[in-house]
């Protein structure tokens, strides 16, 4: 076995099933992104120094314009190993539901969030976001932090977080989308090994995301750029992986889903180079 990462996607590999594949990478996650908790890209601004402050400005840029104040009611649906709900909890004292559909990530994300004294602020639960165990109008906040690219059914998923915001309750979604340009080839091929590492349907246009957000009735619908903020943390996520493949010895059996959600990760930084992805903050209300 070598490290060495063909440009083709694999073939004769098993698919995992989206919950296989965040069940595999759990540990990593908990290690991975200064302890952070998060499965995110940084965004960098004029002042951002580190990669840490990146990934914390990621949580601040996704909730900015929310208002976000004590008492609050947010949803993070596709929670993950819980960093952003913790770190709402933790800088805005508000009550964040975390839903995930990988079992074993609630009781990590729960323990964490004990042990950042926020236990009481926040709650993981166990689910599909594609069908939320809520009642309507739960929630003020509404988030997808790099997970809305699960959703297979986009109208559907916005039509449920529709009916869980209370009216005049906001989305606001951090995603990789198409741009609109044409994908050559060779794209097509990162885009398809890019879905296998992630485990995710074919990406939409950020375009047919603000269509979508007006058939689930949602007022105010924008995909702010970023693709300069997050390339930055794109590039460093490529060179660390780079290096860590160079100086590690091959990876075994069991690390190999995160080898490959670490390529698909590589793959998304040549398409946003390539100006065929795009990263944005989507965001919606609903009616008042
Ligand atoms: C890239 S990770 C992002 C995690 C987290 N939002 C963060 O920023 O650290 C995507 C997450 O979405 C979750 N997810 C994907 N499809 C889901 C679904 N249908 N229902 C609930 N969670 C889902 C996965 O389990 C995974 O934790």
């Amino acid at each position: 076995m070598t490290n060495v990462v063909s440009s083709e996607p694999t073939k004769g590999e098993p698919e995992l099933s989206v919950p296989a594949l965040y069940t595999a990478i759990t540990a990593a996650l908990v290690v991975a992104n200064e302890g952070l908790l998060s499965c995110h890209f940084g965004l960098w601004g004029p002042d951002t120094e580190t990669d840490r402050e990146a990934l914390l400005r990621a949580n601040r840029v996704l909730t900015g314009g929310c208002n976000l104040e004590p008492g609050m009611r947010c949803l993070d649906a596709g929670c993950g190993v819980g960093g952003t709900a913790i770190y709402l909890a933790e800088t805005h004292g508000v009550h964040v539901t975390g839903l995930t559909n990988c079992e074993p990530h609630v009781a990590v994300a729960a323990k964490l969030a004990e042990q950042r004294g926020v236990g009481h602020l926040v709650e993981f639960r166990h689910g599909d976001f594609m069908d939320l165990p809520f009642a309507d109008a739960s929630f003020d906040v509404a988030l997808n932090h790099e997970s809305f690219c699960y959703a297979l059914e986009k109208v559907a998923y916005l039509q449920g977080v529709r009916r869980v915001l209370k009216p005049g309750g906001r989305w606001r979604a951090l995603e990789g989308l198409l741009s609109g340009q044409p994908l050559s080839p060779e794209l097509e091929r990162v885009h398809a090994r890019m879905r296998q590492g992630f485990c995710m349907p074919p990406l939409v246009t950020w375009r047919q995301v603000l269509a979508d957000l007006e058939k689930a009735e949602f007022e105010g619908g924008e995909a702010r750029k970023l693709d300069a903020e997050v390339a930055p943390s794109t590039r460093a996520t490529r060179n660390n992986w780079l290096l860590y493949l160079f100086a590690s010895p091959p990876l075994d059996k069991e690390r190999q889903p995160w080898a490959r959600f670490m390529q698909a990760a590589l793959d998304f930084h040549e398409g946003l180079h390539h100006g065929v992805f795009t990263y944005r903050l989507l965001s919606g209300q609903t009616p008042p």
